[in-house]
């Protein structure tokens, strides 16, 4: 029987990356890594889950589930692409947010990984997804105001008592203006995992309603995702671009989120 665990992706801003994070950790887990899968959405006020997955108009959701009409496991569709998914309801209800761990644990022995989406505001909806998680991966942008609240993201979970894996730092256009990773890590006092760069790709595989891994294999944000995808269950992801392995050659010294995730394979 798999004892699978539950990370929440969160942030305390919106639009950094968390929706599509979890679309693409979950399809790369699935496809390339061969692990069963679930995501959950739980931006139970503004949800977009189903619509980065293709499916606009869920029967049955993640509220129905709150709101004690169906079990979880009534609420789970399938992706094409093989893994499984709970979505929310685009009209809002009012429903008890901190039900949700109580209500979806039990489904840990059916998956490897659950993932969870979370809403961007500091609220109940936000905390139910932070205490409903094993652990939590930060999404940020390399930029004050969005790192001033990824500060506040991590005191909050600390005082949870949930740990943080790491960050993500997302649409990174490597400017000069921008905070370095070492600033953004010293500043949070936890591991940059994954530096996306921002890549026109994503919001065109979002149109197409599909994960960019699924969508473009050669994105430099689905080689990044799945690079991501391989370190949380211990394993490697070699870039298959022949340009990278050249590039890697050359290169003196490993990035710093590369030795970070073989520090947490190590563990
Ligand atoms: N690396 C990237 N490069 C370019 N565009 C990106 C990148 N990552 C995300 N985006 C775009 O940014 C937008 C916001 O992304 P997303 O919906 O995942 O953010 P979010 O944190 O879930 O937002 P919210 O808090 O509102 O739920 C999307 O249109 C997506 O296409
Ligand atoms: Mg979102």
């Amino acid at each position: 029987m798999t004892k699978g665990k539950i990370i929440g992706i969160i942030s305390l801003k919106g639009g950094v990356g968390k929706t599509t994070t979890v679309a693409n950790l979950g399809a790369a887990l699935s496809t390339e890594f061969n692990k069963k899968i679930l995501v959950i959405d739980a931006n139970f006020s503004a949800p977009n889950l189903g619509l980065h997955l293709g499916l606009v108009n869920p029967e049955v959701t993640i509220h129905d589930v709150l709101l004690n009409r169906v079990n979880a496991n009534e609420a789970i569709y399938q992706h094409e692409a093989g893994f499984h998914f709970i979505p929310a309801a685009y009209i809002s209800r009012q429903i008890n947010p901190f039900a949700l761990k109580k209500k979806i644990s039990y489904l840990k022995d059916y998956y490897d990984i659950i993932l969870i989406d979370s809403s961007p505001c500091l609220n109940d909806e936000m905390l139910s997804a932070m205490v409903a998680s094993d652990e939590l991966l930060v999404v940020t942008s390399p930029d004050y105001p969005t790192l001033s609240t990824t500060l506040r993201a991590v005191k909050l979970a600390k005082q949870k008592r949930t740990p943080i894996t790491g960050m993500i730092i997302n649409r990174v256009r490597n400017k000069k203006f921008e905070l370095s990773i070492e600033d953004i890590e010293k500043a949070a006092g936890v591991p940059v995992l994954s530096v996306l760069r921002e890549d026109i790709k994503v919001p065109e595989s979002v149109y197409y309603t599909t994960p960019v891994t699924l969508y473009n294999q050669k994105a430099s944000s689905a080689i990044e995702f799945k690079k991501l995808a391989a370190s949380l269950i211990g394993e490697t992801y070699k870039d298959p671009r022949i340009f990278q392995k050249v590039k890697d050659i050359f290169k003196k010294n490993i990035s710093t989120e590369n030795v970070n995730r073989m520090l947490m394979q190590n563990d």
